[in-house]
């Protein structure tokens, strides 16, 4: 059994998921074990190609449902690119000893790539067959705050918008009221230190269960 974790983070933009994956991986290290954080969309070629969409330089189709469900298929593939390739995928770094904090997994294919019942089964069958993490970390934080923080940014990306995050976020408390496997929600307008205790002793108790 692998004695290591795949953890991810998962919220609306801006909810403070990078903040949490570094201070959860800084204080893995400090603990003396591995870890590495590897974002979704990935850094791989695929991840890159996702990017440029995100941002407008690359449009698939100005039908947003054409384009949503041809972002879907391009983040499916990313995301198998990201779990099993040799070089750095999830798993390869998982066997060589590492803790996995992904931010973002399949999770926001289903907060984000589907406006419907029907295209929400849809994206549900296209990730089928990727597992659970050990954990999910989900920070929530109110559409107000995000978009606060989002002004904040030089260049604003397709889904950052004010109608679109707050289906994302409607979407996202279905999932998680809904999903079976090991998650925790947090609120994600507290003080940074304090979230990242919760988050600490969530991923220490996990550890220890592993290697006991
Ligand atoms: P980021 O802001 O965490 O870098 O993510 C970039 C965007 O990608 C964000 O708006 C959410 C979106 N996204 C999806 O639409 N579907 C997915 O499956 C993933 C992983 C991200």
């Amino acid at each position: 059994m692998d004695k290591r974790l795949f953890i991810v983070f998962e919220g609306i933009d801006s909810s403070g998921k990078t903040t949490q994956a570094e201070l959860l991986k800084n204080s893995l290290i400090a603990n003396q074990e591995l870890a590495v954080i590897s974002p979704e969309p990935s850094n791989g070629i695929i991840g890159n190609l996702i990017r440029q969409a995100l941002k407008q330089r690359i449009i698939f189709s100005k039908d947003r449902d054409l384009f949503d469900r041809q972002m879907a298929y391009l983040f499916a593939a990313d995301r198998h690119d990201h779990l099993y390739n040799d070089v750095d995928g999830v798993f390869k770094l998982i066997k060589d000893n590492y803790h996995v904090i992904s931010t973002r997994y399949y999770f926001s294919s289903l907060a984000y790539n589907c406006d419907s019942i029907e295209e929400f089964d849809f994206i549900q069958k296209l990730n089928d067959r990727f597992p659970n993490p050990d954990l999910t970390i989900y920070i929530d934080i109110p559409i107000e705050v995000s978009l606060a923080r989002l002004r904040n940014r030089s260049l604003q990306e397709i889904y950052e918008t004010k109608v679109k995050l707050t289906k994302v976020r409607e979407q996202y408390q279905k999932i998680f009221s809904a999903y079976q496997g090991q998650a925790i929600a947090i609120d994600g307008t507290q003080d940074q230190q304090d979230i990242h205790q919760i988050i600490a002793a969530q991923v220490q108790a996990l550890v220890q269960a592993k290697n006991a």
